[in-house]
């Protein structure tokens, strides 16, 4: 038995060696558990908006639901914008792990033999895990596809909000474009709400191996994303 192997019992003198590396800097994990939260009451009033309840009790007069959902999902998306705007300022100010998912190496060989390695490390396949300062290039694949379906949602949220304040307005003037392009408003309310399923597809896988990675990799992930340092377990 290691020194380090732990049986219940607490071996006399035994230690566990566990280093760790400051990985996540503040304005990132600020970011992620931000967005976190945008993407929560986004998604929840996004589905509340393109499926509104069938029928109301009391008189119209005095309802405002659709109207605070509404509001709820602009003040959302604006946070979430103005959230991936810092997020990709940080990227050139900050350190490189905060570059990882912006500036993904897909012309590097070695980074797709350890993209596979990790591929067969989720499906079981492999029994040792690999240990990575930042992001392993599956989560980095994952993490680059986020970002750029949040884009996605900003142009085209972001459209359809212009059509609300108008032509004149910033998001009509800036984003307008958007709805010609589509051809019109329906289709980019579908593009939209499909955006919305790719998003909840990510986060669930997200989660899992998040979840996942902290249990076998024998390395920290959840508590890397709130303290910002990693923990190597031995
Ligand atoms: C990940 C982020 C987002 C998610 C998951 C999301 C989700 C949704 C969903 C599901 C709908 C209903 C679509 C339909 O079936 O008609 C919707 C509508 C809408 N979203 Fe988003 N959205 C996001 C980001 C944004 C952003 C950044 C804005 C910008 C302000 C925005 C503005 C709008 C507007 C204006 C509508 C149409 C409201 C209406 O027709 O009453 N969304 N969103
Ligand atoms: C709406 C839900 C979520 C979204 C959209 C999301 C998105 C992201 C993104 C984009 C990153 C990359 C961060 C960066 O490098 O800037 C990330 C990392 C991470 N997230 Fe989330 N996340 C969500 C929920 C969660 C939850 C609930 C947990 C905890 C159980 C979590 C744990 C982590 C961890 C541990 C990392 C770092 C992984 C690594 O070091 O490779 N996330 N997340």
């Amino acid at each position: 038995m290691k020194s380090y192997d732990f049986d219940g019992s607490t071996p006399q003198g035994a230690t566990r060696k566990v280093t760790s590396v400051y990985v996540y800097e503040a304005p990132v994990r600020l970011w992620h558990w931000v967005t976190v939260l945008c993407i929560i009451v986004l998604s929840l009033t996004g589905y509340f908006i393109g499926k509104p309840l069938p029928t109301m009790p009391g008189e119209a007069t005095f309802q405002f639901l659709m109207g605070y959902i509404r509001f709820a999902h602009f003040s959302a998306g604006y946070i979430l914008a103005i959230g991936l705007i810092g997020r990709l300022y940080w990227a050139l100010v900050g350190n490189h792990h905060a570059r990882e998912i912006i500036l993904v190496p897909v012309w590097d060989k070695a980074w797709w033999r350890e993209f596979f390695f990790e591929i067969r490390w989720y499906l079981f396949i492999e029994r040792y895990p690999k240990k990575y300062i930042g992001h392993n290039p599956v989560g980095q694949i994952a993490m680059a596809s986020f970002i750029w379906a949040t884009v996605f949602m900003c142009f085209t949220g972001f459209a359809l909000y212009g059509e609300g304040t108008g032509a004149g307005s910033w998001a009509h003037t800036a984003f307008g474009w958007v709805l010609a392009a589509f051809g019109n408003s329906m289709d980019v309310h579908s593009w939209h709400r499909l955006g919305m399923w790719a998003i909840l597809l990510f986060v669930m896988i997200h989660v899992y191996a998040a979840i996942r990675e902290d249990i076998m990799s024998k390395q920290s992930m959840v508590s890397t994303m709130i303290s910002g340092f990693r923990m190597f377990k031995d």
